[in-house]
Parts: structure tokens; sequence; C-alpha cells
């Protein structure tokens, strides 16, 4: 096909990008990712401060926006993200023990209520790990102890037992420390019933980073059981070389079965969070090299 959304489909697949509300009535944003994509996620607008900024007010403007304009199209939407130590509200931040557990547990409910039937897939828990597969020392590692990413999952299944529950990282990008210590979460949750259906891997990556391992972790992964998908994929650089990248990252999900799809951190090089150029689209909307490197890995799969 000759779109990358209506090439993933061909084989099951989504192809999506992160989403900027305020952007959509520009039209060269709003054209390219209505004719390329057909799968969207909020950059920003499904976040704990963006959704509760005072404890049980919830306000979801901003994600609904996001939603009409993708159901609209025929798109579909991923949820970003029930949990995370970043952009939580200023309230949330000096809540200690029951209180910080509470105000998790309802967050994940309110939110994921809003959304069910809406959402296919929920970043449950985003960036609990470090590079050397130690927990994270956040607030809710802190407070909660090693269980809270359970009672997270656990939380948002009994709130939309029909979304995808995903736990989301970066850094994940082959066979290393932190991958592992994810990977080894995954076993012990599948082992034991608690409700954990994807992997996300954000993929933030460089030309010529080295993914010699990166589709055998996406493999080792799926062998537990969960779907994976390519959550926030970006790669600074240009020409041959981040196409290059691209290029290995698409290869891989197509080669591996329960990969579910692949979502860009957005739809022009002109509004990334990144200086480096890492989508795949120029400021003007133009295709870059990558994105043929994409679009024909999607079609060769
Ligand atoms: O909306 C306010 C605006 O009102 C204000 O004037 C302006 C001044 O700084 O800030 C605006 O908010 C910014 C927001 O992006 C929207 O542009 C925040 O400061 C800024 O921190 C926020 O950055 C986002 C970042 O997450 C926050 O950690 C990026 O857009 C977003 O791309 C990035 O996404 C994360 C994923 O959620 C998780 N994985 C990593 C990824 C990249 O960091």
């Amino acid at each position: 096909a000759s779109t990358l959304g209506a090439s993933a489909a061909e084989s099951g697949r989504y192809f999506g990008a992160a989403v900027a509300g305020n952007r959509l009535s520009e039209s060269g944003y709003a054209n390219t990712l209505g004719t390329e994509f057909n799968s969207v996620v909020a950059e920003n607008a499904m976040k704990w401060d963006a959704t509760e900024p005072n404890p049980g007010q919830f306000t979801f403007s901003g994600g609904d926006q996001i939603v009409s304009w993708a159901q609209a199209r025929g798109m579909k939407v991923r949820g970003h993200t029930l949990v995370w130590h970043a952009q939580q509200p200023g309230w949330v931040q000096g809540l200690t023990g029951n209180n910080l557990r509470n105000a998790m547990v309802n967050h994940i409910t309110g939110v994921a209520n809003h959304y069910e039937g809406k959402v296919f897939a929920w970043d449950v828990v985003n960036e609990a790990f470090e590079w050397d597969g130690s927990r994270r020392q956040s607030n809710l590692q802190q407070q909660l102890g090693n269980g809270w990413i359970e009672e997270a999952f656990r939380a948002a299944d009994a709130a939309d037992p029909n979304a995808r529950l995903c736990y989301n990282d970066y850094g994940t990008d082959g066979i290393n420390s932190k991958s592992t210590a994810i990977y080894n979460m995954v076993r012990d949750f599948k082992s034991r019933g608690v409700p954990i259906d994807c992997v996300g891997f954000q993929s933030h990556l460089s030309a010529g980073d080295n993914l010699s391992s990166y589709q055998s972790n996406l493999q080792r992964f799926a062998d537990l059981g969960v779907a994976v998908e390519i959550t926030e994929l970006d790669v600074g650089g240009s020409g041959s070389a981040q196409a290059a990248t691209f290029g290995t990252v698409t290869q891989a999900c197509m080669a591996v079965a329960r990969c579910t799809g692949i979502t860009v951190w957005g739809v022009t090089d002109k509004y990334s969070w990144r200086n480096d150029d890492p989508l795949l689209f120029d400021d003007n909307y133009q295709k870059k090299q990558a994105y043929t490197s994409v679009l024909n890995a999607l079609n060769s799969g």
C-alpha cells in the first residue's frame, strides 16, 4: 500500500503518531496525520498532570479532543500514560503511604473508566526501571514499595478489562540489564496471573545505534505470551543512516508475530521534543528518506 497506516494494516498492524491537540488546526499537520497514520496517541494530554490537576477533579478535554478527531477518521487510539514518575500534578508529589496509594488507584480508575472502549491499549506504568535493572527510586517506589506496579495493573484491569495493558520504557532496545529486569517482571506477572498484556518499547534512538539484539529482545518478550509494541519511535540523524535505523526497527516488528504496531513520537520534525530531526516528515511535511525506508519495510513483511 502507499501510506504507512494502510501498509501496516495489511499485516494486521497499526502505524501511529503521537499528537498534540493544539496542532490539529494546522492543515499540513492534520492532512499528514489523517492520510498517513491509522492510530494516534496523545503526546501529553492523557497524563496525570493534564487529567487530574486537582485531587479527584478530572479534566478530559484535551484527551477527548484527540479521541474524537481520531474516531471521526476511523483511527485507533493508544492511551499514554496512567502512572509515571514525571508529569505528576503538584498535589501528588507530596503524598505519602496510603494517601499516595489511594490517589494512584483513584487516578487509574477515573481515567481508564473514562476512556473505556475508546483506547485499545494503555501504557499503565511508564519508565519504572533504571539502566542497571534496579527500580527507579520514584515517589511511587519509595512510598509504596515493589508491589506498586502490580497494584497499578490490577487497578487498570478492574477499570477497563478489555484494553490491552502495557508496561512501557526506553533504553530497552536490545538485550541489556534494563530490558532483562523488565523481562523478569513480566515473566513473574504472567506466572502469577497479574493482568499484563503487552510491553511497549519506546525506541528513542539515534542513527547508527547498535540494534543487533533488537528483534531477539522483542521475541523473548513475545514468547512470554505478551504483545509487544514500538511505542515512541524516533531516530536522531539524517539521510541514509537515519533511514536504515528506522528500517531495522520496522523490519524487527514485522518479523515478530506478536508485534502489533508501531507509533512514532510525533508527526513532523517541526514539533518533535528533540532537536535532531528524528521523525519521518520534515518541517514542511515532506517525506524524508526515513519515510521510504519504513514504508518499504512495512510492505515487504
Ligand atoms: O503546555 C505547556 C505550556 O502551557 C507552557 O507554556 C510550556 C512552557 O514550558 O510548557 C508546556 O508544557 C510542555 C509540554 O511538553 C507541552 O509542550 C512541558 O513543559 C514539557 O515538559 C512537555 O514535554 C513532554 C515530556 O514528555 C514531558 O516529560 C514532551 O512534549 C513529550 O514529548 C514527552 O514525552 C515523553 C513520553 O511521555 C514518555 N517517554 C519519553 C518521552 C520524551 O521525553
